[in-house]
């Protein structure tokens, strides 16, 4: 039994996650047509969108991961980006897509996108699965979100709670100790 998901209300269920990666995978393919497409995961939180991002893309795609973080245990962002493993692959001349499970402040994000130009690629997007942009610190362009969110802490699909969580099929909103 699975005792930290009893205080966990729904935001957005398998059914809708499944709906929402169909979409953008399918526009993605549309996008990049004829093209070759260099998937960046970063890790740990987009494991799970990018499984299931990925199976709906149709092109001719390579995968690498790169791990960041930056909340550690903690509920708010610590404002250093610490980069835990590094790209296998040069990402040079290719077009990159960064795969992300949440951009909130987006300091995460403005430290990976200014590394990553560094490296030359012939272009760089991003696909977020949730867009928190209430508390928003650095402007960053997305340009594909699933879905934009409420300042709420939100688990599961990839997304922990001190690590644990992330390998609920679904995103939940923590409920209050009151509520329970
Ligand atoms: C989370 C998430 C993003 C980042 C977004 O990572 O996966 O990378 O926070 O927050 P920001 O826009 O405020 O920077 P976290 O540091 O929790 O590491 P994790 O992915 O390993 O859980």
């Amino acid at each position: 039994m699975i005792k930290r998901a009893q205080k966990l209300d729904v935001l957005l269920s398998k059914e809708q996650l499944d709906q929402r990666c169909q979409q953008l995978g399918t526009q993605i393919s549309e996008d990049y047509r004829g093209e070759e497409l260099h998937v960046i995961a970063v890790l740990k939180g987009s494991f799970m969108f990018l499984a299931d991002l990925v199976r709906q893309i149709d092109l001719d795609v390579s995968i690498d991961f790169l791990g960041l973080s930056s909340y550690g245990s903690r509920r708010e962002t610590s404002g250093v980006v610490r980069m835990t493993s590094d790209l296998a692959l040069p990402i040079e001349g290719r077009h990159v897509l960064v795969v992300e499970d949440i951009i909130d402040s987006g300091l995460t994000m403005n430290y990976l996108l200014e590394n990553l130009k560094t490296r030359r690629p012939a272009s760089i997007a991003i696909c977020t699965l949730l867009n928190k942009g209430t508390n928003r610190h650095i402007d960053v362009p997305i340009e594909y979100v699933g879905f934009d969110i409420d300042d709420e802490f939100v688990i599961g699909y990839g997304l922990d709670d001190a690590e644990f969580s992330r390998h609920l099929p679904y995103i939940g909103v923590v409920r209050q100790e009151s509520e329970t």
